[in-house]
Protein backbone atom coordinates (compact mmCIF):
# COMPACT_ATOMS: atom_id res chain seq x y z
CA UNK A 1 0.00 0.00 0.00
CA UNK A 2 1.38 3.03 -0.93
CA UNK A 3 1.15 6.08 1.90
CA UNK A 4 0.74 9.40 0.61
CA UNK A 5 -0.07 11.72 3.47
CA UNK A 6 -2.23 14.85 3.27
CA UNK A 7 -1.34 17.79 5.73
CA UNK A 8 -4.40 18.11 8.55
CA UNK A 9 -7.78 19.77 8.40
CA UNK A 10 -9.54 22.14 9.98
CA UNK A 11 -10.54 19.66 12.99
CA UNK A 12 -8.46 20.91 15.75
CA UNK A 13 -9.37 22.69 19.10
CA UNK A 14 -6.80 23.66 20.91
CA UNK A 15 -7.45 24.06 24.24
CA UNK A 16 -7.11 27.37 26.33
CA UNK A 17 -4.49 27.70 29.36
CA UNK A 18 -7.73 28.16 31.41
CA UNK A 19 -9.55 25.66 29.62
CA UNK A 20 -6.96 23.52 29.93
CA UNK A 21 -6.69 24.22 33.83
CA UNK A 22 -11.00 24.04 34.34
CA UNK A 23 -10.34 20.13 32.77
CA UNK A 24 -7.51 19.21 34.79
CA UNK A 25 -9.33 20.45 38.04
CA UNK A 26 -12.54 18.76 37.70
CA UNK A 27 -10.52 15.22 36.44
CA UNK A 28 -8.63 15.34 39.36
CA UNK A 29 -11.27 16.07 41.89
CA UNK A 30 -13.49 13.47 40.46
CA UNK A 31 -10.52 10.88 40.33
CA UNK A 32 -11.18 11.99 44.55
CA UNK A 33 -14.45 10.90 44.54
CA UNK A 34 -14.20 7.76 42.49
CA UNK A 35 -12.47 4.37 43.01
CA UNK A 36 -11.75 3.46 39.56
CA UNK A 37 -12.58 4.16 36.08
CA UNK A 38 -15.64 1.90 36.18
CA UNK A 39 -17.17 2.74 39.42
CA UNK A 40 -21.06 1.74 38.75
CA UNK A 41 -21.67 5.50 40.17
CA UNK A 42 -19.33 7.40 38.26
CA UNK A 43 -20.76 5.58 34.94
CA UNK A 44 -24.20 6.52 36.27
CA UNK A 45 -23.30 10.30 36.49
CA UNK A 46 -21.75 11.21 33.35
CA UNK A 47 -23.55 13.01 31.26
CA UNK A 48 -24.45 15.51 34.89
CA UNK A 49 -20.89 15.64 35.32
CA UNK A 50 -19.76 17.06 32.05
CA UNK A 51 -21.65 20.18 32.09
CA UNK A 52 -18.08 21.20 34.30
CA UNK A 53 -16.10 20.77 30.93
CA UNK A 54 -15.50 24.40 28.64
CA UNK A 55 -18.46 25.09 26.75
CA UNK A 56 -15.88 25.63 23.76
CA UNK A 57 -15.37 21.65 23.63
CA UNK A 58 -19.03 20.33 24.49
CA UNK A 59 -19.78 22.74 21.68
CA UNK A 60 -16.69 21.24 19.69
CA UNK A 61 -17.59 17.66 20.14
CA UNK A 62 -21.91 17.64 19.48
CA UNK A 63 -21.25 19.55 15.95
CA UNK A 64 -18.68 16.64 15.44
CA UNK A 65 -21.50 14.07 16.88
CA UNK A 66 -23.94 15.08 14.51
CA UNK A 67 -21.85 13.67 11.32
CA UNK A 68 -21.90 16.87 9.96
CA UNK A 69 -18.04 17.54 10.42
CA UNK A 70 -14.58 15.30 9.21
CA UNK A 71 -14.58 11.64 10.30
CA UNK A 72 -12.24 13.06 12.95
CA UNK A 73 -11.53 15.66 15.11
CA UNK A 74 -8.41 16.19 17.67
CA UNK A 75 -8.94 18.26 21.15
CA UNK A 76 -5.44 19.26 21.87
CA UNK A 77 -3.89 20.71 24.96
CA UNK A 78 -4.98 18.99 27.76
CA UNK A 79 -1.96 19.07 31.09
CA UNK A 80 -0.78 15.60 31.89
CA UNK A 81 1.72 15.23 34.86
CA UNK A 82 4.09 13.11 33.73
CA UNK A 83 5.55 12.81 37.34
CA UNK A 84 2.13 11.74 38.72
CA UNK A 85 1.28 9.42 35.99
CA UNK A 86 4.14 7.79 36.68
CA UNK A 87 6.37 4.94 34.12
CA UNK A 88 4.49 3.76 30.88
CA UNK A 89 3.32 0.36 32.59
CA UNK A 90 5.00 -3.13 31.01
CA UNK A 91 1.48 -4.90 30.81
CA UNK A 92 -1.88 -3.96 31.37
CA UNK A 93 -2.18 -7.32 32.81
CA UNK A 94 -1.01 -5.93 36.33
CA UNK A 95 -3.74 -6.06 39.07
CA UNK A 96 -1.69 -4.44 41.54
CA UNK A 97 -1.19 -1.28 39.91
CA UNK A 98 -2.52 1.81 40.98
CA UNK A 99 -3.98 3.72 38.17
CA UNK A 100 -2.47 6.77 39.47
CA UNK A 101 -3.77 8.02 35.63
CA UNK A 102 -7.21 8.20 36.43
CA UNK A 103 -7.98 11.72 35.67
CA UNK A 104 -7.25 10.32 32.25
CA UNK A 105 -9.44 7.61 32.32
CA UNK A 106 -12.13 10.19 33.66
CA UNK A 107 -12.02 12.21 31.06
CA UNK A 108 -12.26 9.68 28.19
CA UNK A 109 -15.08 8.78 29.90
CA UNK A 110 -16.56 11.99 30.21
CA UNK A 111 -15.98 12.99 26.76
CA UNK A 112 -17.33 9.90 25.53
CA UNK A 113 -20.97 10.54 27.65
CA UNK A 114 -20.69 14.00 25.56
CA UNK A 115 -20.61 11.62 22.14
CA UNK A 116 -23.09 8.63 23.46
CA UNK A 117 -22.45 5.98 25.90
CA UNK A 118 -19.05 4.69 26.96
CA UNK A 119 -18.49 0.67 26.68
CA UNK A 120 -15.84 -2.18 26.48
CA UNK A 121 -16.16 -5.45 25.55
CA UNK A 122 -15.50 -8.42 28.16
CA UNK A 123 -13.34 -10.46 25.28
CA UNK A 124 -10.70 -7.45 25.91
CA UNK A 125 -8.11 -6.56 28.58
CA UNK A 126 -9.70 -8.49 30.47
CA UNK A 127 -12.74 -6.58 30.25
CA UNK A 128 -11.49 -3.41 31.49
CA UNK A 129 -13.77 -0.37 30.37
CA UNK A 130 -10.81 1.91 29.49
CA UNK A 131 -8.19 0.42 27.96
CA UNK A 132 -4.09 1.07 27.62
CA UNK A 133 -2.36 1.15 24.38
CA UNK A 134 1.38 1.02 24.90
CA UNK A 135 4.20 -1.28 23.55
CA UNK A 136 4.08 -4.53 25.33
CA UNK A 137 7.10 -6.84 24.78
CA UNK A 138 5.28 -10.40 24.25
CA UNK A 139 3.09 -8.80 20.97
CA UNK A 140 5.69 -6.51 19.86
CA UNK A 141 5.74 -8.45 16.19
CA UNK A 142 1.45 -9.21 16.57
CA UNK A 143 -0.73 -6.85 15.12
CA UNK A 144 -2.49 -5.22 18.07
CA UNK A 145 -2.81 -1.53 19.44
CA UNK A 146 0.03 -3.55 22.16
CA UNK A 147 2.23 -4.03 19.62
CA UNK A 148 4.96 -1.78 17.83
CA UNK A 149 7.09 -3.26 15.21
CA UNK A 150 4.51 -4.25 12.86
CA UNK A 151 2.64 -1.61 11.32
CA UNK A 152 -1.24 -1.40 12.49
CA UNK A 153 -3.08 -1.71 8.70
CA UNK A 154 -6.09 0.71 7.65
CA UNK A 155 -9.42 -0.86 10.05
CA UNK A 156 -12.32 -0.10 11.61
CA UNK A 157 -11.95 -0.82 15.14
CA UNK A 158 -13.94 -4.36 15.85
CA UNK A 159 -15.25 -4.72 12.56
CA UNK A 160 -15.98 -7.92 12.93
CA UNK A 161 -18.12 -7.08 15.62
CA UNK A 162 -22.21 -6.27 15.24
CA UNK A 163 -21.62 -3.86 18.10
CA UNK A 164 -18.43 -2.19 17.34
CA UNK A 165 -18.41 1.48 18.32
CA UNK A 166 -19.65 4.41 16.94
CA UNK A 167 -16.80 6.14 18.11
CA UNK A 168 -13.38 5.44 19.00
CA UNK A 169 -11.71 8.01 21.47
CA UNK A 170 -7.66 7.62 22.08
CA UNK A 171 -5.69 10.27 24.12
CA UNK A 172 -2.09 10.81 24.77
CA UNK A 173 -0.60 10.55 27.80
CA UNK A 174 2.89 10.51 26.40
CA UNK A 175 4.47 9.69 22.88
CA UNK A 176 7.80 11.12 22.83
CA UNK A 177 8.57 9.87 19.25
CA UNK A 178 5.91 11.23 18.04
CA UNK A 179 4.22 8.53 16.30
CA UNK A 180 1.00 9.45 14.85
CA UNK A 181 -2.55 7.67 14.47
CA UNK A 182 -3.03 7.37 10.67
CA UNK A 183 -6.85 8.09 9.18
CA UNK A 184 -8.23 7.95 6.07
CA UNK A 185 -11.81 9.06 4.82
CA UNK A 186 -12.87 8.70 1.25
CA UNK A 187 -15.58 9.30 -0.85
CA UNK A 188 -17.39 6.31 -2.14
CA UNK A 189 -19.66 8.08 -4.68
CA UNK A 190 -16.72 8.69 -6.53
CA UNK A 191 -16.48 4.66 -7.14
CA UNK A 192 -18.15 3.54 -10.38
CA UNK A 193 -22.34 2.27 -10.01
CA UNK A 194 -21.40 -1.33 -10.60
CA UNK A 195 -18.14 -1.29 -8.04
CA UNK A 196 -20.43 0.66 -5.32
CA UNK A 197 -23.00 -2.08 -5.71
CA UNK A 198 -20.75 -4.75 -4.72
CA UNK A 199 -19.31 -2.91 -1.81
CA UNK A 200 -22.95 -2.69 -0.72
CA UNK A 201 -23.62 -6.67 -0.97
CA UNK A 202 -22.91 -9.36 1.41
CA UNK A 203 -19.26 -10.09 -0.42
CA UNK A 204 -16.76 -10.20 2.21
CA UNK A 205 -15.34 -12.55 4.81
CA UNK A 206 -14.38 -10.98 8.43
CA UNK A 207 -12.18 -12.00 11.33
CA UNK A 208 -11.63 -10.56 14.64
CA UNK A 209 -8.14 -9.50 15.13
CA UNK A 210 -6.23 -11.64 17.76
CA UNK A 211 -7.24 -9.09 20.96
CA UNK A 212 -10.70 -10.86 21.47
CA UNK A 213 -8.52 -14.31 21.71
CA UNK A 214 -8.53 -16.02 24.72
CA UNK A 215 -5.01 -16.71 25.38
CA UNK A 216 -4.26 -13.40 24.85
CA UNK A 217 -6.52 -12.35 28.44
CA UNK A 218 -7.31 -13.86 31.83
CA UNK A 219 -9.83 -16.90 31.87
CA UNK A 220 -10.23 -18.28 35.08
CA UNK A 221 -13.56 -18.82 35.74
CA UNK A 222 -16.60 -20.84 34.09
CA UNK A 223 -17.90 -17.60 33.58
CA UNK A 224 -14.88 -16.12 31.49
CA UNK A 225 -15.16 -19.37 29.64
CA UNK A 226 -18.26 -18.57 28.99
CA UNK A 227 -17.83 -15.53 27.23
CA UNK A 228 -15.20 -16.83 25.34
CA UNK A 229 -17.37 -19.33 23.53
CA UNK A 230 -20.22 -16.51 23.23
CA UNK A 231 -17.59 -14.34 21.32
CA UNK A 232 -16.49 -17.64 19.01
CA UNK A 233 -20.07 -18.41 18.33
CA UNK A 234 -20.82 -15.12 17.37
CA UNK A 235 -17.60 -15.54 14.92
CA UNK A 236 -18.56 -18.78 13.46
CA UNK A 237 -21.82 -17.53 12.60
CA UNK A 238 -20.48 -14.23 10.67
CA UNK A 239 -21.16 -15.39 6.97
CA UNK A 240 -20.17 -12.47 4.52
CA UNK A 241 -20.66 -9.03 5.31
CA UNK A 242 -21.26 -5.48 3.31
CA UNK A 243 -18.33 -2.86 3.62
CA UNK A 244 -20.80 -0.18 2.70
CA UNK A 245 -24.35 0.24 4.04
CA UNK A 246 -26.88 2.79 4.61
CA UNK A 247 -27.08 6.10 2.06
CA UNK A 248 -25.48 5.66 -1.20
CA UNK A 249 -24.02 8.93 -1.57
CA UNK A 250 -22.56 9.00 2.36
CA UNK A 251 -22.57 5.30 3.06
CA UNK A 252 -21.02 3.92 6.31
CA UNK A 253 -17.79 1.96 6.52
CA UNK A 254 -16.90 -1.17 7.54
CA UNK A 255 -12.96 -2.18 6.67
CA UNK A 256 -10.29 -3.99 7.77
CA UNK A 257 -7.06 -4.24 5.32
CA UNK A 258 -6.05 -7.54 7.05
CA UNK A 259 -8.68 -9.35 8.68
CA UNK A 260 -11.27 -8.58 5.81
CA UNK A 261 -11.04 -10.44 2.36
CA UNK A 262 -13.22 -11.17 -1.09
CA UNK A 263 -13.79 -15.13 -1.56
CA UNK A 264 -10.96 -15.50 -4.27
CA UNK A 265 -13.19 -17.09 -6.50
CA UNK A 266 -15.38 -13.93 -6.17
CA UNK A 267 -13.43 -11.69 -8.75
CA UNK A 268 -15.99 -9.11 -8.54
CA UNK A 269 -15.54 -8.40 -5.11
CA UNK A 270 -11.84 -9.18 -5.35
CA UNK A 271 -11.88 -6.11 -7.85
CA UNK A 272 -14.29 -4.28 -5.38
CA UNK A 273 -12.45 -4.82 -2.51
CA UNK A 274 -9.25 -3.81 -3.90
CA UNK A 275 -11.10 -0.32 -5.52
CA UNK A 276 -12.54 0.15 -2.06
CA UNK A 277 -8.50 -0.09 -0.30
CA UNK A 278 -7.17 2.24 -3.09
CA UNK A 279 -9.83 4.84 -2.20
CA UNK A 280 -8.91 4.67 1.19
CA UNK A 281 -5.11 4.72 1.02
CA UNK A 282 -5.83 7.76 -1.19
CA UNK A 283 -7.49 9.78 1.61
CA UNK A 284 -4.68 9.28 4.44
CA UNK A 285 -4.31 11.82 7.09
CA UNK A 286 -1.49 11.74 9.64
CA UNK A 287 -3.16 13.09 13.00
CA UNK A 288 -0.52 13.87 15.35
CA UNK A 289 -0.59 13.13 18.61
CA UNK A 290 1.65 15.19 21.78
CA UNK A 291 0.86 14.45 25.71
CA UNK A 292 -2.19 15.81 25.95
CA UNK A 293 -3.73 15.15 22.84
CA UNK A 294 -7.19 14.27 22.39
CA UNK A 295 -8.59 11.91 18.78
CA UNK A 296 -12.00 11.29 18.42
CA UNK A 297 -13.27 9.10 15.47
CA UNK A 298 -16.26 8.52 13.80
CA UNK A 299 -15.79 4.48 13.24
CA UNK A 300 -18.43 4.33 10.73
CA UNK A 301 -16.61 7.39 8.82
CA UNK A 302 -13.09 7.04 9.06
CA UNK A 303 -10.60 3.95 9.01
CA UNK A 304 -7.56 3.97 11.28
CA UNK A 305 -3.75 2.88 11.12
CA UNK A 306 -0.58 3.27 12.77
CA UNK A 307 3.24 2.83 11.38
CA UNK A 308 5.49 0.28 12.82
CA UNK A 309 8.14 1.70 15.67
CA UNK A 310 10.82 1.55 18.36
CA UNK A 311 9.40 0.22 21.44
CA UNK A 312 11.62 1.91 24.42
CA UNK A 313 10.55 -0.74 27.67
CA UNK A 314 11.84 1.76 30.07
CA UNK A 315 8.97 3.23 31.25
CA UNK A 316 9.13 6.41 28.82
CA UNK A 317 6.48 4.75 25.81
CA UNK A 318 4.11 5.73 23.77
CA UNK A 319 1.03 5.40 26.40
CA UNK A 320 -2.63 5.96 25.03
CA UNK A 321 -5.94 5.45 26.98
CA UNK A 322 -8.73 4.03 24.10
CA UNK A 323 -12.54 4.02 24.83
CA UNK A 324 -15.38 2.82 22.94
CA UNK A 325 -18.25 4.82 22.80
CA UNK A 326 -22.13 3.76 21.18
CA UNK A 327 -24.71 5.64 20.65
CA UNK A 328 -27.39 2.92 21.66
CA UNK A 329 -25.86 0.27 24.13
CA UNK A 330 -29.73 -1.18 24.72
CA UNK A 331 -28.98 -2.93 21.11
CA UNK A 332 -26.33 -5.16 22.72
CA UNK A 333 -28.11 -5.83 25.90
CA UNK A 334 -28.55 -9.70 24.64
CA UNK A 335 -24.73 -9.94 25.26
CA UNK A 336 -23.96 -7.80 28.54
CA UNK A 337 -24.51 -9.33 31.78
CA UNK A 338 -27.26 -6.57 32.99
CA UNK A 339 -28.92 -4.08 32.29
CA UNK A 340 -26.34 -1.49 33.28
CA UNK A 341 -23.36 -3.37 32.82
CA UNK A 342 -20.87 -2.03 29.89
CA UNK A 343 -19.11 -4.82 29.09
CA UNK A 344 -20.48 -7.20 25.55
CA UNK A 345 -19.16 -10.01 25.66
FE1 LIG B 1 -7.55 0.43 16.19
Amino acid sequence: MTTSIRPRTGTELRLTGAEARQVSELTLRLAERYRAADDERLLQELPLLTDELPLRVRRFLRAFSLDQAHGFCVVNGHLVDDERIGPTPAHWKDETRIHRELPEEILVLLYGSLLGEPFGWATQQDGHLVNDVFPIRQYERELLGTGSKTPLTLHTEDAFHPYRADYIILSALRNPDSVPVTVAEADFSRLPQDVLDVLFQNRFHIVPDKSHLPENNTVRTDEDRLVFENIARLIDGLGLVPMLTGSRSHPLLCFDATHMSAPPEDTEAVRAFAAAAELLDAGLTDCPLEAGSCVFMNNHRVVHSRSAFQPRYDGTDRWLKRVNVTHDLRKSRGMRRSVGARLIG
